[in-house]
């Protein structure tokens, strides 16, 4: 492995696994696992739909259900919806696009995830790399295809960006948004844009701001996070829906509350599908039993080596 270079050390690691850690938990009091037929009739019309989604495990679940929200979470997603702005993102978009971060490969990625974000903090739960594997691992249980699988192992891997330069946490995670347009009142506190300079901007705060009617989301400019970083990584790697998954996968106010259909085109509808397949596998495979990383490891190099060469650009 190439000494991965930039990375800075002297990021706060036990409050970005922290705010991991309450998104996740916010995310899961506001989308909670439905119930097996409320499932199966909104997956019906996808194109794969899995037999058994993780949500089917919900007794071994802790409550995600607290209707109190961490003021430390409040105030990352006040940050995040003030500093998201168009030029912001087309700044951040200059800055990372060019993948001079690092050169390794897929599993040192994991790996040195897991070293930066570690377990220090004794309330954390899971490691990064354990998230990445129950991910993965749920959806090799359910006989997902072997790119969706190898798609649920990488795609938090674009957290590194908060080692290889990123401003704080807001431009690494937490939930998408398209920018230059009006924010969706389906956004998660949506009240928190009132401070975007974007947001009172003629030129950008109407229904579509900048953009055509159904131009796609290709051309639509997303708030920055690990989510377009990772995309940029793996796009000339992964089959397109893997590349989809991967770029949306936080864009929650459109695949789970369809806020943002138009600017969606038909390609979008059609990817759309895969995000919605995956993101039950993502957000509730939490409740599975950790992940044995020495025992899967053989398994989960051999499924990267099938897509990947040896070391890539990061
Ligand atoms: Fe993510
Ligand atoms: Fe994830």
């Amino acid at each position: 492995m190439s000494p991965p270079t930039k990375i800075n050390a002297s990021q706060p690691v036990n409050s970005f696994e922290e705010i991991c850690e309450e998104i996740d938990t916010l995310l899961l009091s506001r989308y909670p696992p439905k119930t097996v037929d409320e499932d199966s009739s909104s997956i019906s019309s996808l194109p794969s739909s899995p037999s058994s989604t993780p949500s089917d495990s919900t007794s071994s679940f802790r409550d995600y259900t607290s209707p109190i929200t961490p003021m430390r979470v409040m105030k990352f997603y006040q940050e995040q919806h003030e500093k998201q702005t168009v030029s912001s993102v087309i700044e951040k978009r200059k800055q990372f696009s060019s993948l001079n971060c690092a050169k390794m490969s897929v599993w040192d990625a994991l790996e040195l995830l897991n070293t930066l974000v570690d377990n220090s903090d004794p309330d954390t739960e899971l490691s990064q790399i354990e998230h990445c594997l129950q991910t993965s691992e749920a959806l090799r249980k359910d006989g997902q295809p072997r790119w969706l699988i190898l798609t649920g192992l990488i795609h938090d891997l674009g957290k590194l960006l908060y080692f290889y330069g990123a401003e704080g946490q807001w431009d690494v995670v937490g939930d998408t948004f398209p920018v230059g347009c009006a924010f969706s009142q389906s956004i998660i506190f949506p009240e928190f844009f009132k401070n975007n300079p974007d947001y009172s901007n003629p030129k950008y705060n109407t229904l579509y701001g900048i953009y055509e009617p159904n131009c796609g989301l290709d051309n639509v400019l997303m708030s920055y996070g690990h989510d377009e970083y990772m995309y940029q990584v793996v796009k000339d790697y992964l089959p397109v829906e893997a590349c989809y998954i991967v770029r949306y996968h936080s864009f929650y106010a459109q695949h789970r509350e369809n806020a943002y259909c138009h600017l969606m085109n038909d390609y979008d509808h059609e990817m759309m599908k895969w995000v919605k397949i995956f993101n039950p596998f993502d957000l509730y495979s939490k409740a599975d039993q950790p992940p044995n990383i020495h025992e899967l490891k053989s398994y989960y190099i051999e499924l990267i080596n099938e897509f990947f060469p040896e070391e890539i650009c990061w």
